[in-house]
């Protein structure tokens, strides 16, 4: 089934650049749609949500991008210092972090910040939402890994882990969530919070996503992207995709394979389509674009679920502002009541239209 979808890439040369995809059986088509100059200094984020694009920059500022009006929708100004990572959670919250140590919490109807948390001594490196929107991980360049509750936005655990991270995600079903540092990805289990496993790659990794709950993609500083099963604690794949390092890797599943979406220092953008069978065998290559840029980020904007967001204003609009509402309370929430919170998110009872992905 064809689908279109449109691939988001930032630049340590200031510009965003939008490729519109076509996607179809025999051949998958590209054509640059649009190129956005609105920073004063190199991208350093990038994400999407089914209505906006926001990119982060070294210029202090997060630049918003209507992708339905395709206007630019002004500029969110609360750091103090590079924004370094950035993730919506659902249509209704937008989470940034930065090298001031903070996490913003934005609401998406207004823009406002709802929250901001001092969550770092240092910077934060890198932050993930639970699939449940209740809880948020980060890493920072104080050696701790620190989770938060998005409800009241107060610390729940902080842990020691002696080193810098420079990354930190929840697997899709938010089971497991893996701490990259250097060039190790710690495997933790959710239950017991402790490693699980750690698997280690040629190179230091940059980036990191799961493909689906087992398998995450890995890339880093060398032109290799590899493939790890992180149940069987292995790695299953690999395969060439750039002349240099890798700098983003993001993916998306069709009906019956994903496709895996690299960038590259050496300017190119590139999809490769894998099956994803018990053992994966290499991707082969989709679509591929020469930016002329220095790639530092990318992002998947998938304008199909733009439709179930209109079918649905109602839901949205509960779901956003109930949230607000718990997000704006000032109340203690105690880590044992977190925990049977979580385990309630596992059986589907109140499960939430609009959240999640
Ligand atoms: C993920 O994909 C692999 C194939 O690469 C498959 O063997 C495995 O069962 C899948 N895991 C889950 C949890 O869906």
């Amino acid at each position: 089934m064809a689908a279109v979808l449109e691939l988001i890439a930032g630049s340590y040369e200031q510009i965003t650049f939008g490729y519109r995809v076509k996607t179809d059986e025999k051949e998958w088509t590209a054509k640059a749609d649009f190129t956005h100059h609105a920073h004063t200094a190199s991208i350093s984020a990038v994400a999407a949500s089914e209505r906006f694009v926001v990119t982060g920059s070294k210029d202090e500022t997060i630049q918003l991008y209507d992708m339905k009006k395709k206007t630019e929708h002004g500029a969110l100004l609360h750091h103090d210092g590079t924004i370094t990572c950035l993730e919506f959670y659902g249509t209704s919250h937008l989470l940034s972090g930065g090298e001031d140590g903070l996490i913003c919490v934005w609401s998406t109807k207004k823009w406002e910040c709802l929250k901001s948390i001092k969550a770092h001594k240092g910077h934060v490196t890198s932050l993930s939402v639970h699939p449940s929107g209740k809880l948020v991980l980060s890493v920072g360049t104080d050696k701790t890994l620190r989770t938060w509750n998005l409800i009241n936005g107060r610390s729940a655990f902080i842990k020691n882990i002696k080193q810098n991270a420079q990354i930190v995600k929840w697997s899709p079903d938010g089971a497991k969530y893996v701490v990259v540092v250097n060039d190790k990805v710690n495997i933790y289990d959710l239950e017991t919070a402790s490693v699980t496993a750690t698997i280690t790659n040629p190179q230091r990794i940059s980036c990191v996503k799961f493909l689906n709950n087992s398998i995450l993609t890995v890339a880093g500083d060398d032109e290799i992207v590899r493939l790890c099963d992180t149940g069987k604690e292995k790695w299953v794949c690999e395969f060439k995709a750039h002349e240099t390092r890798v700098k983003s890797v993001e993916s998306f599943c069709m009906e019956d394979y994903c496709v895996i979406v690299t960038a590259s220092n050496d300017g190119f953008i590139k999809m490769w389509k894998l099956h994803l069978k018990e053992e994966p065998e290499s991707p082969t290559l989709l679509w591929e674009v020469n930016t002329e840029a220095r790639v530092t980020c990318l992002a998947v904007w998938k304008p199909s679920s733009v439709q179930q967001m209109i079918e649905e204003p109602a839901a949205e609009a509960t779901t956003s502002e109930e949230l607000a509402q718990e997000l704006s309370k000032k109340k203690r929430v105690k880590i044992s009541t977190e925990e049977v919170v979580l385990e309630d998110e596992s059986k589907p009872k109140k499960k939430k239209k609009g959240g999640g992905k």
